[in-house]
C-alpha cells in the first residue's frame, strides 16, 4: 500500500491507497494560517511537519504499517521554506497566495525585463511566486536571508525531514521562477538574479523517481519499515492532474480549492506569449499550461462561514434552481487575495455589484459560485487564444463536491465535466507517483490511466451556455471598471 500526502493550505489530506486504486483510509489535519498584513500569508512548516506525521499515525491506526512499500506527495507550489545550517527553519514559509512581493515583480519583469525572464525560465514574475521572494528575505531580512543554508518549498520540507535528502520535483519547481522549464534544470541567470548558489536549491527529480528511504527513527514512530521509499511527488496541481488521470496530450483539470487552477496536459513544451498561464513541467514527464486564480472554493468559504455565518454549503446551494443559472444579475470578482491569472495584480480586490431591491441571499451565494467560474474562464480563453483545443475536464477539490459547481462550471465553460469517484485528486496522485517509484507501473500515464475512475459526465445545456455567454461577457467588464479602486 502507498502513502499520498497532499500538503495544502487549509490542511494536509493524506490517503491509504492499494495498488488497484482503492483508497483503504483517509485522513485530514488543519492548521493555522496567518495573514500577518493584508496581503501577506505565512505558515509554520513545524505545523505542517507536525500535522503530516500524526495524519500519518491516524491512517495507519488500525492497519497493518507492513504493508507501506511508499510514500510520496503533492504539495502547495511556490512557498519559500528556508533553513539555516542547524536545519532550523529561519522564518515562517511565504506562502503562494501572499501578494508581498509588488516591488520584486517590478524588478524582475521591468529591470530584468520579462523577455529574459521567459527565456531563462519559461514564465514571468507573479507575486506568489518564490524567486520574488527570496529577493523580499534579501531587501528586507538580511539577517535572515545571511543565514540560509538550504531553500525548499513546502512538500519539500516534509520529504527533508522524512529523508534527509534535500530535494524537489521538476513540477514544483517550475513555480519557483529559478528553473530552467524547458531542460528541465536550475536556471544559472535566475540564481544568480536572486543571489543565491546552487549548493543552497535542492537536487532535482522527476516526479515519480525515489528520492530515498524513511530515516530509521521516523519509521519506527510510524511502525513502518524503515525500506519504505520517498517519490518526490509533484506540486499539488501536477499531482491531482495525474490523480485526475489529466495526463499525456490535451487533458484538463479544473481544481476548485482554496486556489482554483486550470490544468492542460501537453506533450511538448509551450509557452504562452500573453504571460497569463503558466508554463511548468508535468509529473508524467511531460509539461502543461496552468491558469491559477487565487481564491475559488475559499471565496466561497469565506462568504458562507465568515459572512453568512452558516456551515450548510449544501442546504444554501439547494435553492438554486437549473431556471436561475445564466438568469442571475449579481455579480462577484473573487480577487479576496488580489489575483493571479490572468491578471497579475496583487491589488485586485472582491467585489458584488448588480444588486437591486429583490436580491436575495441565494442570489449572492450563486454569484460567488459564478464569480469563480468566470475567473476560470478567463483563463480557458487564453487557452484557447493560444489555439487549444480542450473537450472535456475534469474536477477536484473540494469544490468538486458540489454538483451545482461542477454544473455551473460545465456551462461557464461549454464543455463537459467529468466528475471522479473521488475529489481527492492531489493525495491520490501523490500514493500513485509512489507506486510508480516503486516500479508497480512502468510509467506515471499507465498509473493514471489504469486507477482513475470517471463516476459521472455532467453535460452543458445549450440554453444555459448561451444566458452564461451573455453574463461572462458582462463580467469581463468589471475588473477594467474597479482596477483603479483597488489602487
Ligand atoms: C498554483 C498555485 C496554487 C497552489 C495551491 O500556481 O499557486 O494552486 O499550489 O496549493
Amino acid at each position: 500500500n502507498y502513502i499520498g500526502i497532499d500538503l495544502g493550505t487549509s490542511s494536509v489530506k493524506l490517503v491509504l491507497m492499494d495498488t488497484a486504486g482503492h483508497i483503504i483510509a483517509n485522513v485530514s489535519k488543519s492548521y493555522p494560517i496567518d495573514y500577518p498584513k493584508a496581503g501577506w500569508s505565512e505558515q509554520n512548516p513545524y505545523d505542517w511537519y507536525d500535522a503530516c506525521m500524526e495524519g500519518m499515525k491516524e491512517l495507519l491506526d488500525g492497519q497493518d504499517e507492513s504493508t507501506v512499500s511508499g510514500i510520496s506527495f503533492g504539495g502547495q507550489m511556490h512557498g519559500l521554506v528556508i533553513l539555516d545550517k542547524n536545519d532550523e527553519v529561519i522564518r515562517p514559509a511565504i506562502l503562494w497566495n501572499d501578494g508581498r512581493t509588488t516591488k520584486q515583480c517590478e524588478y524582475l519583469n521591468e529591470v530584468i525585463g520579462r523577455d529574459k525572464l521567459s527565456e531563462y525560465t519559461a514564465n514571468i514574475a507573479f507575486a506568489g511566486f518564490t524567486a520574488p521572494k527570496i529577493l523580499w528575505v534579501k531587501e528586507n531580512e538580511p539577517d535572515n536571508f545571511a543565514k540560509i543554508d538550504k531553500i525548499m518549498l513546502p512538500k519539500d520540507y516534509i520529504a527533508y525531514r522524512l529523508t534527509g535528502v534535500h530535494c524537489t520535483d521538476v513540477s514544483d519547481a517550475s513555480g519557483m521562477l529559478l528553473f530552467d522549464v524547458k531542460n528541465r534544470r536550475w536556471s544559472r541567470q535566475m540564481l544568480d538574479i536572486c543571489g543565491v548558489t546552487e549548493a543552497q536549491m535542492p537536487r532535482i527529480f522527476e516526479s515519480s523517481e525515489c528520492v530515498g528511504t524513511v530515516k530509521k527513527d521516523i519509521a519506527d514512530e510510524l511502525g513502518i519499515g524503515s525500506e519504505v521509499i520517498v517519490a518526490a511527488g509533484a506540486g499539488d496541481n501536477a499531482a491531482a492532474a495525474v490523480g485526475t488521470g489529466t495526463v499525456g496530450d490535451g487533458h484538463c483539470n479544473v481544481s476548485l480549492g482554496t486556489s482554483g487552477t486550470i490544468f492542460i496536459s501537453s506533450k511538448e513544451f509551450g509557452v504562452d506569449s500573453n504571460n497569463a498561464l503558466h508554463s511548468f513541467a508535468h509529473a508524467d514527464g511531460k509539461y502543461h499550461l496552468m491558469g491559477c486564480i487565487l481564491s475559488a472554493a475559499s471565496a466561497n468559504g469565506w462568504w458562507m462561514d465568515k459572512i453568512l455565518g452558516t456551515n450548510d454549503y449544501a442546504g444554501e446551494q439547494s435553492q438554486i434552481t437549473d431556471d436561475d443559472l445564466g438568469n442571475n444579475n449579481v455579480y462577484f470578482l473573487p480577487y479576496l487575495m488580489g489575483e493571479r491569472s490572468p491578471h497579475n495584480d496583487e491589488f485586485a480586490r472582491g467585489t458584488f455589484t448588480g444588486m437591486t431591491m429583490d436580491t436575495e441571499r441565494k442570489d449572492m451565494t450563486q454569484a460567488v459560485l459564478e464569480g469563480v467560474a468566470f475567473a476560470i474562464r478567463d483563463c480557458f480563453e487564453v487557452a484557447k487564444s493560444l489555439g487549444i483545443r480542450v473537450e472535456s475536464t475534469r474536477m477536484c477539490g473540494g469544490g468538486a463536491k458540489s454538483e451545482l459547481w461542477c454544473k455551473i462550471m460545465a456551462n461557464v465553460l461549454g464543455i463537459p465535466v467529468e466528475l471522479l469517484e473521488s475529489e481527492e485528486g492531489p493525495a491520490m496522485g501523490a500514493a500513485m507517483l509512489a507506486m510508480v517509484a516503486a516500479g508497480e507501473y512502468n510509467c506515471v500515464e499507465d498509473a493514471s490511466n489504469a486507477l482513475v475512475k470517471v463516476r459521472k459526465t455532467i453535460r452543458p445545456d445549450e440554453k444555459i451556455i448561451e444566458r452564461y455567454e451573455d453574463k461572462y461577457n458582462k463580467f469581463r467588464c468589471i475588473y477594467p471598471a474597479m482596477k483603479n479602486v483597488f489602487r
